[in-house]
């Protein structure tokens, strides 16, 4: 499974990308925000700092107007994936992206027939979103079994489309995925920083520390 970086923050970009195992990055409209810069700003600072795809989302609204966003962003350079929400107009969006040679990433991804649609016209990734989904069942397993049932049918179906698996909170949504068979985890700086640690690795580096100081 591929790992790409949930967040629009540069400081963040520049650090994990210096780790040498990031794919790509995402970003969404929050993300934008808080990081203080414009989209178009940040794709300029992402792209020399990621080589790998890097989603730049639209605002939702008719396909057309949609269509005209994404040619802006697809345009600045040869790694960005068009972000389109699920909507109807977001599918025939994709579609003609599809055309255009644009790689499209669908996202608000909530069940597997929103994927079936999304996969149909063409995109190039879909997104599900673990968290929301857990938070909207109360439960911890229904990002678990979206990905799961969204994997096998595209394996059915023989879709090329990519899973993205997001909204990812904690260790146990980056674990799930993995077990369900994601392409790629796009993971907030936070838990990408937590991915490396293990009390028990902490608790044998103290005893290597001692054991070489003898
Ligand atoms: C990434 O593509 C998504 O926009 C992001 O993972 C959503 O995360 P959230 O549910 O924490 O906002």
């Amino acid at each position: 499974m591929k790992l790409f970086a949930d967040t629009a923050i540069i400081n963040e970009i520049e650090e994990v990308s210096q780790w040498g195992i990031i794919s790509g990055v995402t970003t969404n409209p929050s993300l934008i925000a808080k990081s203080g810069i414009t989209l178009g700003d940040a794709i300029k600072k992402i792209v020399n700092l990621v080589d790998g795809p890097i989603s730049a989302e639209v605002n939702e609204g008719k396909a057309d107007d949609m269509l005209e966003e994404a040619r802006v962003y697809a345009a600045m350079h040869k790694n960005i994936v068009v972000k389109i929400p699920m909507t109807l107009e977001g599918v025939k969006a994709v579609k003609q992206l599809t055309k255009e040679g644009i790689k499209t990433n669908v996202t608000l991804v909530f069940s597997v027939s929103q994927a079936l649609m999304a996969a149909s016209a063409g995109a190039t990734y879909v997104s599900p979103f673990l968290g929301r989904l857990d938070d909207l069942t109360q439960t911890d397993d229904a990002g678990y079994k979206l990905v799961k049932d969204i994997k096998e049918m595209f394996k059915t179906y023989q879709f090329k489309t990519e899973i993205i698996a997001a909204s990812i909170r904690h260790l146990e949504h980056v674990n799930q995925s993995i077990k369900a068979g994601a392409d790629i985890a796009t993971i907030p700086y936070k838990v990408l920083k937590e991915m490396v640690k293990h009390e028990l690795t902490d608790k044998g580096l103290k005893i290597f520390a001692e054991a070489s100081q003898k």
